[in-house]
């Protein structure tokens, strides 16, 4: 498979995944707006796949728009995961709380990158490489602070 292809049929594979895992019927409401943060930006990242997979119509500002969305829901994730709610669906792992700093750092790594990214999107290329980017750090503060691996 070229590695263009390979690239954008394996981000495919972890927006649909994502989309596919999000939770209805918490009862905690702050739990419920945390995972709404992570459900929107599973949206924009969606934008973007679904775009590298030349299932929509490549659109450098629609693509561009989805990474500075991406940055400012990021932006969001220290204050809305900072109290250790809890709720029998919740995903999330207690080492958030035990190491907080390390992940509202993983949390503004991911609000820069995407801020940094907005903007560079031109043609396919730049715009599989930024979805590899920010799919890379979706990735890896979910490997280790959700339960659910993507
Ligand atoms: C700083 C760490 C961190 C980053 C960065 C991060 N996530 Fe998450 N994500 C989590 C945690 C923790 C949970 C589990 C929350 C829970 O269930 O209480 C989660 C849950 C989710 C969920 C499930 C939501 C639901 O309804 O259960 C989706 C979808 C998701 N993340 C998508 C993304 C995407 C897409 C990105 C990158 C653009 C991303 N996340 C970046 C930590 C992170």
């Amino acid at each position: 498979m070229p590695r263009l292809t390979r690239a954008s049929a394996l981000l495919g594979l972890i927006t649909m995944t994502t989309a596919a895992l999000a939770h209805q019927n918490v009862q905690n409401p702050a739990v419920q707006a945390r995972m709404d943060n992570m459900t929107a930006m599973a949206r924009q990242m969606e934008v973007i796949g679904t775009m590298a997979r030349g299932e929509t119509a490549f659109d450098a500002e629609a693509a561009n728009d989805a990474l500075a969305q991406i940055s400012s829901e990021a932006n969001r994730i220290v204050d809305l995961f900072e109290a250790p709610e809890t709720d029998p669906q919740s995903e999330a792992r207690a080492g958030i709380w035990e190491n907080f700093g390390n992940f509202s750092n993983r949390a503004m790594e991911l609000e820069l990158l995407a801020m940094e990214l907005a903007g560079t999107v031109e043609d396919r290329s730049t715009l599989v490489q930024a979805l590899r980017r920010v799919g890379a750090s979706c990735s890896g503060c979910h490997e280790d602070y959700r339960i659910n691996r993507d």
